[in-house]
């Protein structure tokens, strides 16, 4: 067996391009200067930065103005669901709608609201493959809600909503919608438009960018308080001098990740089937999110009578980087948030895998990763 390590987990991070990388030098050296001042050093990092962000807007389908560089993909959400919050108290509109099967950063932010600012919190049902249930989601709208935050792609599933759908509602109720498109560039259409949101939040480090850098779409008009207090910088909607490289990266990755998009899917998509009939041949393995509507890098399952952490282990052992969900909460042994929302049961949520791949991957990674298994969930079974 090869001793090269295998990476599987691009849905936690991905590795800089190295196309990116060069695009973000200059700004950490010797072009890096503030972009606020007057003189011809920051007038050049101010170039740079808005340069970035018409490369940005064009990928969004909006206007310049109407992006906000932040620091990540939780920065974004947070701002853009206390934000609209605030936003909205002085219309008396006290309630925010979420899914149970959204990331921690947009599941945060609701329950702040909830506990410190009397933010009443609901949230919409998902059918056993992750998809909202349109119903009831649109019978909790109403002239009280404030912002709905619905995830473009889950991240540890992969199920894509149907947001277009969702919008309407939404904005005959007057409430402003929110998606989380963590998990969404490189893969999914990001037209805002099209998507009919009023709020999308992405971060660099998912698409082959730098972390600690993101950016959230506010549509124009849409009242948005800002969280951040100081400096004008971001037209006085997030403080804080901006992170240029970062930005600079930011705008690149984007650009390679939407001009790749279709054969990063197609080859994502051809990995996946060759995965997916290897584990169907496993006994007691549950394939999650919904099998038509999902990111076509991701694979996510749960096998009978075996724990998350000793597969985990067990693949590390064997040079796979795999990962069970949400890499923010790995560390910890409780079942996943999503799976239990898809009333996946307790047991059998615990041995769950999330294998998401990238162009990188090969064929010949998918059948190392079924044999490693094919050995180890037996021994993992018989020592349980
Ligand atoms: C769907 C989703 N939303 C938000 C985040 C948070 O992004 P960041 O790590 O940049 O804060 C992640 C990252 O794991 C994610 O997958």
């Amino acid at each position: 067996m090869s001793d090269e390590r295998v990476y599987l987990d691009h849905a936690a991070t991905t590795p800089l391009a190295p196309a990116v990388l060069e695009a973000m030098r200059p700004f950490f050296a010797e072009r890096g200067y503030n972009p606020s001042g007057l003189h011809a050093e920051s007038r050049a990092a101010r170039d740079a930065l808005e340069e970035a962000r018409r490369r940005v807007a064009a990928v969004l389908g909006c206007e310049p103005g109407e992006l906000v560089f932040t620091g990540s993909g939780s920065e974004g959400a947070n701002l853009a669901i206390k934000g609209a919050a605030d936003g909205a108290r002085r219309a008396a509109r006290n309630r925010v709608v979420v899914t149970p099967i959204e990331h921690h950063a947009v599941l945060g932010a609701a329950e702040y609201l909830r506990r410190y600012r009397d933010f009443k919190v609901d949230h919409a049902s998902v059918d056993a493959n992750g998809a909202v249930d349109r119903e009831a989601f649109e019978r909790l709208l109403g002239a009280d809600v404030a912002v709905v935050s619905v995830g473009y792609a889950n991240n540890e599933v992969g199920t894509v909503q149907p947001l277009s759908d969702l919008a309407d509602g939404v904005r005959a109720s007057g409430a402003l919608l929110h998606t989380d498109a963590v998990q969404a560039p490189g893969a999914l259409p990001l037209d805002v438009d099209a998507l009919g949101v009023d709020l999308l939040s992405i971060a660099a480090h998912k698409f082959y960018g730098p972390k600690g850098v993101g950016a959230l779409y506010v549509r124009r008009g849409a009242r948005v308080v800002p969280q951040v207090q100081g400096g004008t910088q971001e037209k006085g909607r997030r403080a804080g001098t901006e992170n240029v490289a970062g930005i600079v990266g930011l705008a690149a990755a984007l650009d390679l990740a939407e001009r790749n998009r279709d054969a990063n899917v197609a080859h994502n998509r051809a990995l996946g089937r060759r995965l997916r009939a290897g584990l169907a041949e496993i006994d007691g393995v549950r394939f999650n999110g919904d099998p038509e509507r999902r990111l076509a890098n991701n694979t996510s399952v749960c096998i009978a009578d075996v724990k998350t952490e000793g597969l985990l282990l067990q693949l590390d052992r064997a040079g796979l980087a795999v990962s069970s969900g949400s890499a923010c909460t790995s560390a910890s042994l409780e079942p996943s948030h999503v799976l239990l929302a898809m009333g996946i049961a307790p047991e059998l949520a615990g041995g769950s895998l999330r294998i998401t791949t990238g162009p990188d991957n090969r064929s010949e990674d998918m059948d190392r990763l079924l044999e490693v298994l094919g050995e180890i969930v037996p021994r993992l079974r018989a020592g349980s």
